[in-house]
């Protein structure tokens, strides 16, 4: 596979990115931004599905048409930042099982601490898109992309929507077959690992803690 991280430059998501990024946009704004992304992102993740040719009636003639074949998806959204991204995949195939791995990232040591992890029982049969809006070090996406190859799943792609260099760098490194797209590289980790310019927390803001 081509491991070169796709960066998703459409205008469509760096308008809407820009909304996310500014400091008044509210929660409801927010959470509304983040599945509007996270929507057209599934339609660049999903550019190489299969697809199989079958025919249906029109009320005029037969079509010889396409539906999608092969292999079905989940989609692992990492707790809490994550859920925000979930609506805009599952909206566009519904048919995809979700997972939730739960992390948070210790406020000394910025290394994630893992809580939570429910996956799909056959999730070793399906194409997995793990969710999570950002990536900083890395050691979050790292982790839990470790707990579902522990599960046996080959095919993962992960889907966040601003990357630190960093972060990037680790995750490509310690998972070479896995598929990034991104909306934005940004510039820095600050002191505190924080992404800059980045959007601040990303799951205080969706969920307006705080
Ligand atoms: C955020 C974010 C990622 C992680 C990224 O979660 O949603 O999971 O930080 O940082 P990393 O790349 O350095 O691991 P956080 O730990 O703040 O937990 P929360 O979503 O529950 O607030
Ligand atoms: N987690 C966030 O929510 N934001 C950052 O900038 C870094 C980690």
């Amino acid at each position: 596979m081509d491991n070169k991280p796709v960066i998703l430059n459409h205008p469509l998501i760096q308008h809407k990115l820009t909304f996310l990024r500014d400091k008044n946009t509210g929660s409801k704004e927010f959470r509304e931004m983040i599945t509007e992304i996270a929507m057209l992102m599934c339609y660049e993740a999903t550019r190489d599905l299969e697809l199989e040719e079958v025919e249906v009636e029109t009320p005029m003639a037969t079509a010889h048409t396409k539906v999608i074949a092969g292999r079905k998806l989940a989609a692992v959204p990492i707790l809490r930042a994550g859920l925000g991204m979930v609506d805009g995949i599952i909206n566009m195939i519904p048919a995809a099982k979700v997972g939730h791995i739960g992390m948070y990232r210790d406020p000394e040591t910025a290394k994630p601490v893992e809580y939570y992890c429910k996956l799909p029982n056959d999730i070793q049969e399906r194409d997995v898109l793990v969710l999570d809006p950002m990536l900083a070090t890395g050691g979050s996406a790292v982790d839990a992309i470790n707990l579902i190859k522990d599960r046996g799943v080959t095919s993962i792609k992960f889907l966040c929507i601003i990357a630190a260099p960093e972060g990037l760098r680790y995750l490509l490194t310690s998972h070479p077959d896995v598929q990034i797209y991104c909306a934005a590289l940004d510039d820095h980790l600050d002191d505190h690992k924080y992404i800059i310019p980045g959007l601040g927390d990303a799951g205080d803001r969706i969920f307006g803690t705080k």
